[in-house]
């Protein structure tokens, strides 16, 4: 059991959230739970939720309250979920009697929802975080993952805070490297993120892989395992921007969210002309994402797909504009969790 200090659990604890994008993503087949086994390298980049808890006083309940983007109705929220699930990990270190007191949470939604990049995930895991650390309780990293992997498919991969490899149900997960040289802090790939006004289910694209909304060949499989291969090792940005055809391709269920979202196949289309290089999709999908060697370049390509926007060059599926962001991806050494 560890001491707790009062004074402490008067401030709000905040953390970031980062989204995720997937550099590859292959399916590898059905699992007996219904589940699919993945083989993914995913990288998280550095637009983010912002969550913050307080403690609430003793006898209210958990809330939520949510700016920025509308996420559904606050009662299904993960963040809540996390939180009540944090506090049934945290209960033996506070003794079966006084369990951690209720939470008070802000969620400021600055990622899509339904887009592929796990916002919801993310800040799940931000809450159990941020939850734990209100309530002063360490988990060893075993029940810290348990925690995790019991909330999402996805959230087990925000343990690590930077590229990792992620396999099984989402389960399995393996840091990987990043640049092999040069100054770290300076030497992050720019990620250029489009995601159209349209929501994607991600039980709806694995139904479509599942009815035959896939490419045979193996080769996501074995781009993903190259990739995996190289990172471990390290990788210089340049190198990984010569790898983004490939990588733009190795996506299993691209064809499964085009299935589900026909507006997909004109929107990309579009995008390959006006960006010119490799266009991948991130999860499931709606959003895409293209790579440059620094956020200077994808900012630059940012402000030319915003005009393209306006001139109606590039489609809006769902009625709306899509949001245009230039980002980084980011190394685990970024990563604070506190902002
Ligand atoms: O685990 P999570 O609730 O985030 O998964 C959402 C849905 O995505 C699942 O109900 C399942 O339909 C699908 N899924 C899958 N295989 C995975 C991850 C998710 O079939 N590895």
């Amino acid at each position: 059991m560890t001491t707790r200090d009062p004074e402490r659990r008067l401030a709000p604890v905040i953390r970031l959230a980062p989204a995720k994008v997937n550099l590859t993503l292959a399916v590898l087949g059905t699992r007996d739970d219904g589940y699919h086994s993945l083989h993914s390298v995913m990288v998280p980049i550095d637009l983010a939720d912002r969550v913050s808890v307080s403690v609430a006083p003793p006898r209210s309940r958990d809330t939520l309250h949510v700016t920025g983007f509308d996420p559904g109705p606050a009662d299904d929220n993960l963040v809540l979920r996390a939180i009540a699930a944090a506090r049934e990990a945290a209960r033996p270190a506070w003794g079966r009697r006084t369990p951690p007191p209720p939470l008070s949470a802000r969620l400021d939604k600055r990622i899509p929802v339904a887009a592929g990049l796990a916002g919801g995930s993310s800040d799940a895991a931000a809450a159990a975080d941020a939850a734990l650390e209100a309530w002063d309780v360490g988990l060893d990293p075993d029940a810290r993952h348990a925690l995790f992997a019991r909330l999402g498919s996805d959230v087990p991969f925000f343990l690590v805070g930077g590229p990792a490899l992620v396999e099984g149900r989402g389960e399995r997960v393996t840091p990987l490297g990043w640049v092999r040289d040069g100054d770290p802090a300076h030497d992050r790939p720019g990620l250029l993120l489009v995601t159209p006004a349209v929501a994607i289910s991600t039980p709806a694209a694995f139904r479509a892989w599942d009815d035959g909304a896939r490419v045979a060949g193996g080769a996501a499989r074995l781009a993903s395992a190259h990739l995996a291969d190289e990172l471990r090792t390290g990788l210089r940005v340049q190198d990984l921007i010569t790898r983004a055809s490939v990588l733009a391709a190795a996506n299993d269920l691209a064809p499964a969210a085009a299935v589900v979202e026909p507006a997909l196949v004109p929107f990309k289309r579009a995008l390959l002309r006006l960006l010119g290089r490799p266009v991948g999709v991130s999860g499931s999908g709606p959003s895409h994402w293209a790579l440059y060697p620094s956020h200077g370049e994808a900012a630059s390509a940012a402000e030319a797909l915003a005009a393209a926007v306006a001139t109606g060059e590039l489609p809006s599926p769902g009625g709306r504009p899509p949001l245009v962001a230039a980002t980084r991806i980011l190394a685990t050494t970024d990563t604070q969790r506190t902002p």
